[in-house]
């Protein structure tokens, strides 16, 4: 049987590769520190768990549950951005419930977009955001996210044609893979240039709930105007570690959450209601996990940044996110360093250029192991003796 166009065209799994090298070592009985992941290493906070054991308990939660959501998470997704950054939500206007943000992300460009329309994505990004471009069959450009701009997108670059044709842009902050931050004037940029050209916006914030020095990421929708031109999605997956529950969110322009209802209508009913009530326990209930999370992943960063430099590696210790960008050695390109890494160090990390061309000269490390781990990883880098100090 042959498959469709859409599935022919999908772009290739990246990190499947990386994850075959990977068990590769692992079969060959080799202790491989893999820092290449981005899957949480801790588990699901406790009261969480218990939510959802009592709700499972409970025969009301094993129907079919309404379309779009329970009112119930659908309320505490409102009193979550009130409390959080301070801002107004409709529950019932402005939230679509999502299976993740992964499948949002891929479905947005199916419910606003047209055969042949401009998406703008970022470079480096997330893979997973060109799913969407075979599925939906529309064209994408990218934009450069360089260190001298702080890993932000240049708008002055785009041209005019660009800005004509693009109809969405997806960006995303603190970032995967560079693990950088946006300001409110770089939203409100954001927002000048979607009204001027008519562009939607979609903020990815999967990393909101991860900053360090006391330091909160801005949410989108803290921005004036944010809602009249986009949309947030925010996923339960990193800040509560419930990334095999598949629950998230969406909120904003009212327009662009109605689509994503009416598509999500006729692929899904919805997520299991104990699933929603757990979530709803997860946004509403102590945060002291979160907390306790954050703290976890800035310790682990100290360590891993403080090892870097002592072996003489030039690294910029990550503000926010679970991941460090950090660049090659000289004479080194993203996937020959990874390979040497994997090779004579059994340490998996993702090369930069997985995540586009503008990768390149760097490689991603996630805060996914413990701190001795970490130490031990530096350890076998130092080894290698490719540093001087
Ligand atoms: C930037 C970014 N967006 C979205 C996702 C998807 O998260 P989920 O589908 O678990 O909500 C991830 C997961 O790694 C991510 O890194």
């Amino acid at each position: 049987m042959a498959l469709s166009n859409r599935l022919k065209n999908l772009p290739p799994h990246f990190f499947a590769s990386l994850v075959r090298n990977v068990q590769e070592a692992l079969s060959e009985g080799r202790d491989v520190i893999n820092l290449g992941r981005g899957n949480p290493d801790q588990p699901t906070p406790p009261h969480i768990i218990k939510a959802l054991q009592e709700a499972v308990e409970d025969p009301t939660t094993h129907g079919y549950s309404p379309f779009r959501g329970t009112a119930e998470l659908k309320q505490a997704v409102a009193d979550f951005y009130k409390r959080e950054y301070d801002v107004h939500i409709d529950p019932k206007t402005e939230v679509a419930i999502l299976f993740g943000t992964k499948p949002g992300l891929v479905e947005l460009p199916l419910a606003i977009m047209n055969e042949d329309e401009l998406l703008l994505l970022p470079d480096p990004g997330y893979p997973d955001y060109l799913s969407s471009v075979s599925l939906a069959n529309i064209k994408y450009n990218l934009m450069p996210l360089l260190a001298e701009n702080d890993f932000l997108p240049d708008y002055s670059a785009l041209s005019d044609e660009q800005k004509k044709q693009a109809k969405l842009m997806y960006l995303n902050y603190p970032n995967n893979p560079t693990s950088a931050t946006a300001t409110l004037p770089f939203f409100e940029e954001t927002i000048a240039l979607a009204k001027a050209n008519d562009i939607a916006i979609l903020h990815d914030f999967a990393y909101g709930g991860i900053g360090f020095d006391g330091a909160k990421p801005v949410s989108f929708l803290q921005a004036e105007g944010a809602k009249e031109v986009g949309i947030e999605m925010y996923t339960l997956s990193k800040t509560y570690n419930m990334a095999g529950w598949r629950v998230g969110f969406a909120i904003g322009n009212a327009d662009i959450i109605e689509a994503i209802s009416l598509l999500q209508d006729h692929l899904f009913i919805d997520i299991f209601p104990a699933i929603q009530r757990a979530a709803t326990e997860a946004l509403s209930g102590s945060q002291d996990c979160v907390d306790e999370l954050v703290s976890l992943y800035e310790s682990r960063r100290n360590v891993l940044i403080s090892e870097c430099k002592r072996i003489g590696w030039d690294v910029i210790a990550p503000a926010a996110s679970f991941f460090a960008w950090l660049p090659v050695p000289e004479g080194y390109t993203s996937e020959s360093f990874t390979k040497l890494l994997l090779d004579k160090a059994d340490i998996a990390v993702a090369p930069g250029h997985a995540f586009g061309k503008y990768g390149e000269g760097y490689i991603r490390v996630g805060l996914l192991e413990s701190e001795d781990r970490l130490k031990e990883a530096v350890a076998r880098i130092e080894k290698l003796d490719i540093f001087s100090r």
